[in-house]
């Protein structure tokens, strides 16, 4: 089948293209840039949401159309989120997809998150046009390169000790980069409609953290508080981490959210699919990040003692 992946430059698109191609589709990776040719599992095109033309046409012939964009890097995200996934729905309605698959949110318990509110309403815009959708509602996906994994794990090495509100003690379910992928591969086989895709273990965001930190070799202590404000950690943590600080604003401010899934997940129709424990996932996200890590610190060492290279 012909597939398309909006966003496919992406944290989980670039997972996500080859095993596609592996599975047999002919793939499309979307791109806002204008360029072309060959990547990893399939061949880039120019998909840009806020432009209807390159839309319509990354979408001719295509059957499968996989939609893996977020606005958090955007002031207006919530709004932009909702009204372009209402403008694909129709132009892949339009184009005869036979289906779409989302990867979204999850819905909080306990408080309030724009950023997930904005997930899920993105999910009702892409079914509203009567176009047949099947949501995925995932938790942080563990995976290197990943902006959710990256403030996670930035949260937990980088520092010595970290403030411990109450609200750390909120539950969430992680789930494998390597998982996810063999759902969305998986997810032409599942009945329309949303289902959570999370992790084989719930556990606090304290624990994340604590977990995450112990696997990186790192000594974290947290140092118990009565009181913090998400909004606070929100304004903070980009501080302390490499990930984008709109996105780690946005993200941060969440952490303190119990998301536990509450509905019948993808596991409950697809039992055979994998589900890697957390500290397995950690594990590979930390060697993978420092394996990416690798070239660029290469790079730089070799600025510092060889001048000529930058003119070269
Ligand atoms: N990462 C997680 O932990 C996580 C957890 C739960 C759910 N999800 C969901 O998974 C999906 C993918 O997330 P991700 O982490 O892979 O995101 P990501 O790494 O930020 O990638 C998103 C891609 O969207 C593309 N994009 C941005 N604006 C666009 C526009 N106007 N038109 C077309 N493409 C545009 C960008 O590609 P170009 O720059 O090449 O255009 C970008 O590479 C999202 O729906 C997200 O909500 C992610």
């Amino acid at each position: 089948m012909r597939a398309l992946i909006v966003g496919g430059t992406g944290f989980v698109g670039r997972a996500l293209a080859p095993a596609l191609a592996r599975a047999g589709h002919e793939v499309r990776v979307g791109t806002r840039a204008a360029r072309s040719g060959a990547v990893v599992g399939g061949t880039l095109v120019r998909c840009d949401l806020d432009d209807e033309d390159s839309v319509r046409g990354a979408l001719d012939g295509v059957e499968l159309a996989y939609f893996l964009v977020h606005g958090l890097r955007r002031a207006d995200f919530s709004s932009w989120e909702t009204a372009t996934a209402a403008r694909f729905a129709h132009a892949a309605r339009a184009a005869g997809v036979r289906r779409v698959v989302y990867l979204g949110g999850l819905e909080p318990a306990g408080g309030r998150s724009a950023h997930l509110e904005s997930r899920l309403a993105t999910g009702r815009a892409l079914a509203s046009t009567g176009l047949e959708v099947v949501e995925l509602r995932a938790p942080v996906v563990i995976g290197a390169g990943g902006e959710s994994w990256r403030l996670a794990r930035d949260l937990a090495v980088r520092a010595p000790a970290l403030l411990a509100p109450p609200w750390l003690a909120a539950r969430q379910q992680p789930v494998a980069l390597a998982d996810v992928v063999a759902a969305l591969v998986a997810a032409p086989r599942l009945p329309p409609g949303a289902h959570a895709l999370i992790g084989p273990e719930e556990m606090s965001a304290r624990e994340i953290l604590r977990r995450t930190a112990v696997l990186a070799g790192h000594e974290l202590r947290f140092l118990p508080v009565p009181a913090f404000s998400r909004r606070l950690a929100g304004r903070l943590a980009p501080l302390l981490t490499r990930a984008h600080v709109d996105v780690a604003r946005a993200l941060a401010t969440g952490l303190g959210l119990d998301v536990v899934a509450t509905q019948p997940g993808v596991f409950a129709h697809l039992p055979e699919l994998p589900r890697t424990s957390f500290d397995q996932a950690v594990a590979l996200a930390l060697h993978e990040d420092r394996v990416a890590a690798a070239p660029a610190l290469y790079e730089a060492l070799l600025r510092v003692l060889l001048p000529a290279r930058r003119t070269g």
